[in-house]
């Protein structure tokens, strides 16, 4: 299953692999934190169950969420642009389940506060010729389990925050449906 604040472009990518036969699996669902997320849309259109918890953290959603968890019963929990930590006690339930995919060469520009463009502009800032994405675990710290996968793309001297996003956004695109695959066929 998937979670997503965002507009759930990997989330997709996943889908379309599925739907492509390039991966034997199916999504049980989708959680987000966010009403508006266009991941939602994307989930409805492919008929796959969503919730959405908006007090993501408190005690009742933690509740919640254990609870969503337990019927979905997922082999593998996907983070596809989730902008809130999960908690301590998924975590734990689920070791080594949860993996990330995060729009940086870590353990460089990760961390709290690194998402989206703020990502790429730090990565500009710092005069990095090389950018690129990490699939990763998901431990009890932001960014910092073991890293699975990573996709190297170059930095351009003109490149904005937008320009280098999107060169890094369509590595995601084919890391992420990459190493779920991978995951899958280990357990099998
Ligand atoms: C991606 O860049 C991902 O690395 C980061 O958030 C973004 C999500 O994009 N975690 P999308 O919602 O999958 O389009």
């Amino acid at each position: 299953m998937f979670f997503a604040s965002g507009s759930g472009s990997n989330f997709q990518a996943v889908i379309d692999a599925i739907q492509n036969n390039e991966i034997e699996a199916v999504i049980t669902g989708l959680i987000t934190d966010k009403e508006s997320a266009g991941a939602l849309l994307r989930a409805k259109n492919h008929q796959i169950e969503t919730k959405v918890i908006l007090n993501f953290g408190s005690a009742s959603s933690n509740e919640e969420l254990e609870q969503q968890l337990q019927i979905w019963n997922p082999d593998l929990i996907v983070l596809a642009g989730f902008l809130r930590k999960i908690p301590t006690n998924i975590i734990r339930q689920y070791p080594d389940k949860i993996i990330n995919i995060h729009p940086a060469l870590l353990p460089k520009f990760g961390g709290k506060g690194f998402y989206g463009r703020h990502v790429h502009n730090a990565v500009i800032e710092a005069g990095e010729t090389k950018s690129g994405c990490t699939v990763h675990y998901v431990n009890e710290e932001y960014d910092e389990g073991a890293i699975i996968r990573q996709s190297i793309v170059d930095v351009h001297p003109e490149d904005s925050a937008e320009t280098l996003a999107k060169r890094v956004l369509s590595e995601e695109h084919k890391a992420l449906p990459a190493v779920i695959k991978q995951i899958l066929n280990q357990n099998n």
